[in-house]
């Protein structure tokens, strides 16, 4: 199946998983995007290029999971370890047809302007160092103790001060002047730029995008999320191979089963926000940090929902805590509201954690696992036809959802 996608709502929408990262501040990706284009267009480069700085600000921090390296790199202004998800977001992006050009700017994107190698074009050289500047403007104005003129001020000071070092002089010269105008400031504001996104996304076109090129982009943001924690390396690859599977036997047409596979990878994009002390607490949650754990599965599908054409994958990611006993969460639907597509992918999810380490308990057998997902069949929680398709095809199931067949490669 092919879907019609418009790319730039495409974009927008999944780098909120990024921007979750942040936890209470989740717009930092779409600040460097329009700061980025702000500067771009000070310097009169064509509306083109302009439009993939703005694809390139959106994506920069891809290489970013940890709620803990986002606080160093918006708390500190040239972070010893920032290099770390530079290279790996240039790693993602490299895998994914449509976002591999812009993988170089990524790479270099935390690179003083005096360091960056030679071999690199102007082009290359001035792209990466736009994205710098600009992310280093929005970690500076972050931390801000002070507002109005005398922050714009310090900032405007802050940049000067690093010509030449560690930024491009046209590029601080291009910043000094766009950020006269108080609506570079203004448009920093959360409505402002979501109106501001909201233009961009409607100048942009549908394009038809084959399955697998799709899928790409989906096994990019899964790996970003299961890069969260040692303990879910593999999570949602796993639970979409699994899934998918599942749905196949039980001969669901191919574009249901596509679908079943792209949520079964985006099922968990909410975790982003999930702190990383909650995620990986060795003991039992309280009931705050339970109630923090548990809207992943919501705020999947706010990522998700905006995404004109994957209406039915937000719904399905959305259901993956649901139980048939109208005891899941976050909806606590009855069964009758719950689809076999997303009783399969619970049941995945389910079985695929059960067989992984967690920071409480080591990754259980394959019969071990599956006697827990009997029990909460007998419960009444999960599907009877969907466990029992698992039984019968154990031993593949267990392959498919460790992942021994398919591994991400990067
Ligand atoms: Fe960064
Ligand atoms: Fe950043
Ligand atoms: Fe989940």
């Amino acid at each position: 199946m092919s879907y019609n996608l418009n790319i730039r709502e495409v974009t927008y929408a999944l780098s909120g998983a990024l921007d979750f990262v942040g936890i209470d501040d989740t717009l930092h990706g779409k600040r460097v995007a329009y700061m980025a284009a702000q500067l771009a267009r000070e310097l009169s480069w064509p509306q083109n290029l302009i439009d993939d700085i703005i694809f390139i600000g959106m994506l920069h921090d891809c290489g970013v999971s940890s709620t803990d390296v986002h606080t160093h790199l918006v708390s500190e202004l040239d972070w010893n370890n920032s290099q770390v998800h530079s290279l790996r977001g240039e790693i993602l992006l490299k895998n994914t047809s449509v976002y591999s050009s812009y993988a170089i700017f990524v790479k270099y994107h935390h690179t003083h302007w005096n360091e960056l190698p030679s071999e690199l074009s102007d082009l290359e050289k001035n792209i990466s160092n736009l994205i710098y500047l600009v992310d280093r403007v929005d970690a500076i104005n972050a931390q801000m103790q002070i507002s109005g003129v005398k922050s714009i001020v310090l900032i405007q000071d802050t940049i000067k001060k690093y010509t030449d070092s560690m930024f491009s002089p046209t590029l601080v010269e291009a910043f000094l002047s766009a950020s006269m105008k108080d609506s570079f400031w203004f448009y920093l504001e959360p409505d402002a730029l979501s109106e501001y996104f909201t233009e961009w996304i409607k100048q942009g076109v549908d394009d038809e995008f084959s399955f697998e090129i799709v899928k790409e982009i989906a096994l990019m943001f899964a790996a970003v999320v299961d890069a969260k924690s040692e303990f879910t390396s593999e999570h949602s690859l796993g639970v979409s191979v699994l899934a998918r599977y599942l749905a196949e036997c039980f001969d669901l047409p191919k574009n249901i089963c596509e679908k079943v596979e792209l949520a079964g990878l985006l099922h968990d994009l909410g975790k982003l926000k999930v702190d990383d002390l909650i995620l990986d607490k060795p003991s039992k949650l309280n009931a705050d940090e339970r109630l923090k754990m548990n809207r992943h599965g919501f705020d999947s599908y706010i990522i998700l929902r905006h995404i004109e054409g994957f209406k039915e994958i937000a719904r399905l990611a959305s259901l993956h805590h649901e139980t048939l006993d109208a005891k899941g969460y976050p909806y606590n639907l009855p069964a009758s509201q719950i689809p076999l597509e997303g009783r399969i992918i619970t049941v995945a999810d389910i079985f695929q954690a059960l067989i992984q380490d967690r920071p409480y308990r080591h990754g259980l057998s394959m019969d071990e696992a599956y006697d827990i997902v009997y029990l909460m069949c007998q419960e009444g929680k999960l599907d009877f036809n969907v466990v029992a398709k698992l039984k019968e095809h154990l031993a593949l199931c267990y392959e498919y959802a460790i992942g021994s067949k398919l591994h991400y490669n990067f």
